[in-house]
């Protein structure tokens, strides 16, 4: 796992991708299951699992809760229970919001958790108020002071529960809660996200009665106890989906190991209006834009709609395109952080409210741009990508929170790329 550090990466762009590059675990999967194997005593094994930072934070995290964790990227194992821990300290739940997930497992195992509230991020303040209101109705006390969620309940019963907004983790922490609590549960408006289907998988091989995840209404009926697990994790959709912007922002042929299609639907469509080809090919899928970058207008939404974590990244495919696409971001309240730092590489992009008109223009031009957040990140690497001259994207510790060697996988496909150490931040 790279240290957060002051790495730089370095593109010399107008290069076309040809060759192939493999698609690793899903990261928003990978996330929920390891908060998952508190929910059992014994010792747990996941493969596929990326080599990113927030899997080394919450590698950190579990230790901190008891389990000694070993990270052998692609493989991670989650040691036996040596105790009753708890506690989700600030410092570890500051870095990784995700942190979050281990407050159902904890008060459905050991009857109460103190966990650090997560507190706002880059993109938005990302309130966990349908987390607090779900648990509560499972039977939980829920007291907020001095930064902390404090969660107590003897054991947690079964209930039906409707869901503001179809939160992801807020669903994840949920049917977790639920697969210890007594009797059966019922979630409405849940998050529909392949990775909260994923997560339905592993609960019921670990013992649990889980139906309809992946779907709005998900109905668990709770177990005693729980037992450890042994799973690979489904590929990472908007790994591959940043890809297939790359590609298809730069113009190549690239065959993506391992890329989900059909969980990524929405993107493809909106990728073959573009101009991209998509194509299974093997167990993978294969990219190919030759023609012109076509406009393409997006309204990110909840699964199956657009998700939000491809918005940044297809905006800066936008910036490519002959005429103008509207980008409309509805699940976070500031997800354009992006725009300025494209805008300074020559992007015509005008914001208003919760929408971006972008203005197709010729080549970006190279600069030194700053990531903000991870998906913010990856637009940029795209945008370096399709610059003339040289682009630097600074604070990559964003990047590698969601994205494992990208400089290695885009210039194993001829990308001219790589990680730089820079002075300060
Ligand atoms: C998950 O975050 C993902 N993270 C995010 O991916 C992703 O952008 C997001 O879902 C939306 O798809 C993980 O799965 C670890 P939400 P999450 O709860 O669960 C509001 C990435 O790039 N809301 O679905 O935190 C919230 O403010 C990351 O990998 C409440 O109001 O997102 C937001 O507007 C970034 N109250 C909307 O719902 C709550 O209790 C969707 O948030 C919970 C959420």
């Amino acid at each position: 796992m790279p240290p957060p550090s002051m790495d730089a990466i370095r593109i010399r762009g107008r290069r076309r991708l040809e060759g192939t590059l493999r698609v690793g675990g899903a990261k928003n999967a990978a996330l929920p299951i390891l908060c998952a194997t508190l929910l059992s005593e014994g010792e747990s094994r996941l493969r596929n699992v990326p080599g990113l930072r927030d899997i080394g934070t919450t590698a950190a995290l579990l230790d901190v809760l008891g389990r000694k964790t070993t990270v052998n990227i692609p493989e991670v194992r989650v040691g036996p229970a040596t105790g009753a821990f708890f506690e989700a300290p600030y410092e570890l739940v500051r870095q990784m919001r995700a942190s979050v997930l281990v407050l159902g497992p904890l008060v459905a195992r050991f009857g109460e958790a103190r966990v650090s509230l997560p507190g706002g991020c880059a993109i938005g303040a990302r309130p966990v108020d349908q987390h607090l209101k779900g648990l509560e109705a499972l039977g939980a006390h829920i007291t907020v002071e001095h930064g902390y969620v404090y969660a107590k309940a003897p054991r947690l019963v079964g209930a039906e529960i409707v869901l503001d907004m179809p939160t992801v983790t807020g669903t994840e922490n949920l049917m977790m809660a639920a697969a210890l609590a007594k009797g059966r549960t019922t979630l409405i408006n849940c998050a529909r996200e392949p990775e909260v289907e994923e997560l339905g998988r592993v609960l019921n091989k670990m013992g649990a009665k889980v139906d309809g995840a992946g779907t709005a209404i998900i109905h668990i009926t709770g177990a005693d106890e729980l037992a450890p697990f042994d799973h690979a994790i489904i590929a990472d959709r908007i790994e591959a989906g940043t890809f297939m912007a790359a590609v298809g922002a730069t113009g190549g042929n690239v065959l993506l190991e391992d890329a989900p299609l059909d969980d990524l639907e929405p993107v493809a469509v909106k990728l073959r209006e573009a101009g991209v080809t998509l194509e299974r090919d093997g167990n993978g899928v294969r990219v190919v834009r030759e023609g012109p970058i076509l406009p393409v207008d997006v309204t990110t939404a909840p699964h199956p709609g657009f998700p939000t974590d491809m918005q940044a990244q297809f905006m800066a495919l936008m910036t490519q395109c002959e005429g103008r696409a509207v980008l409309t971001e509805t699940i976070f309240e500031n997800r354009f952080m992006h725009v300025p730092e494209l805008q300074r590489m020559g992007a015509k992009i005008a914001i208003r409210n919760n929408t971006a008109v972008v203005e197709g223009v010729g080549p970006l031009s190279g600069a030194s741009v700053m990531a903000t957040d991870l998906r913010a990140s990856a637009s940029l690497v795209i945008a370096g990508l399709v610059a003339e001259g040289e682009t630097i994207v600074r604070r990559v510790y964003h990047l590698d929170r969601g994205y494992e060697s990208i400089e290695k996988k885009l210039g194993g496909v001829g990308a001219l790329i790589e990680r730089i150490q820079l002075e300060g931040p």
